[in-house]
């Protein structure tokens, strides 16, 4: 990843944080961006610090100006754009029937998909000049359904769709399109997770101890970047359950009702 320009949304903490330290520690220079400037330019501080030249962008993914604002502000400071990386993302924990509110599901819909969808478009033409890389970070939740994430599923499931369409469009002008599901993961989302009231639920119900590290899964996406692989199942129960899910799909609906009731 070396001089390589990438540039990461939602940067300003979780996955997407661990990804620009360990980014920079290999020596790319990285276009960082998210709302919260303070925490923002925290994690660009820790990236200087590790040598790498940073530019942050204060944007929301679900506008589509500040999405091209992301991708100018990198190709003005680095002449360059190498990768992108599409991680800014939000859930939800409530059952369908419990939300009222249904501009609940949009707002996850746009910051998920749309938000990823704008970035790629104003990034493509300067990845088209590197022969870049797209990544797309979805979910387990992105390749089966899960009790408590109607729409965040679906709005997983939708970039999926749309990236992997993508990637045929794009066969031979060199541009790659990483996908990269990974299953619970030690961050600060559940906290923000939408309850059905619209409100942030606060307190994780996940088991955050047993889960994946943020650093392990930020290891293995700087890995499969740069192997410039197709896609990532994190985890072997993921591995297993869309195995399952081929001939036997009761027991992948099982395996995700008893993840969100068990929390891990
Ligand atoms: N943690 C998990 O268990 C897990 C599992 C599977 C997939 N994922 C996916 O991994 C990605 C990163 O999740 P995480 O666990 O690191 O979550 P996180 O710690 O909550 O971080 C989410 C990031 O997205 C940014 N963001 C949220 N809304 C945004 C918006 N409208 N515009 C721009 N940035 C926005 C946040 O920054 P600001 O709030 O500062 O804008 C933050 O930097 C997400 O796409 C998530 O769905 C996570």
């Amino acid at each position: 990843m070396r001089d390589k320009v990438v540039a990461i949304t939602g940067a300003s903490k979780g996955i997407g944080a661990e990804l620009a330290r360990q980014l920079a520690a290999k020596g790319a220079r990285l276009v960082l961006a998210a709302r919260g400037e303070k925490e923002l330019e925290a994690v660009a501080a820790d990236c200087r610090k590790a040598g790498a030249g940073v530019v942050t962008v204060k944007a929301d993914v679900t506008d589509e100006r500040d999405c091209q604002a992301i991708v100018s502000g990198g190709v003005v400071a680095f002449g360059r754009l190498d990768a992108l990386v599409n991680n800014a993302g939000a859930t939800m924990w409530a059952r369908f029937e419990d939300i009222d509110d249904m501009s609940i599901l949009k707002r996850i819909m746009d910051v998920n998909y749309m938000g990823a969808v704008y970035c790629t478009k104003h990034a493509l033409p300067h990845l088209r000049d590197t022969k870049g890389l797209i990544v797309g970070i979805s979910s387990l939740a992105g390749r089966t359904g899960v009790p408590t994430r109607t729409g965040y599923s679906a709005a997983k499931h939708a970039m999926a769709g749309f990236f992997d369409s993508l990637r045929i469009e794009l066969d031979g002008t060199g541009v790659g399109v990483t996908m990269i599901y990974p299953g619970f993961v030690a961050t600060g989302i559940r906290e923000n997770a939408t309850g059905p009231d619209g409100k942030p639920i606060l307190v994780s119900p996940v088991k955050e101890g047993e889960v994946m590290s943020v650093e392990a899964c930020a290891r293995r996406i700087v890995t499969a970047m740069e192997r410039r692989e197709r896609e990532v199942v994190m985890t072997a129960r993921g591995k297993i359950g869309l195995f399952l899910k081929l001939f036997a799909p009761s027991l992948i609906d099982r395996m995700a009702k008893r993840a969100i009731e068990t929390g891990r």
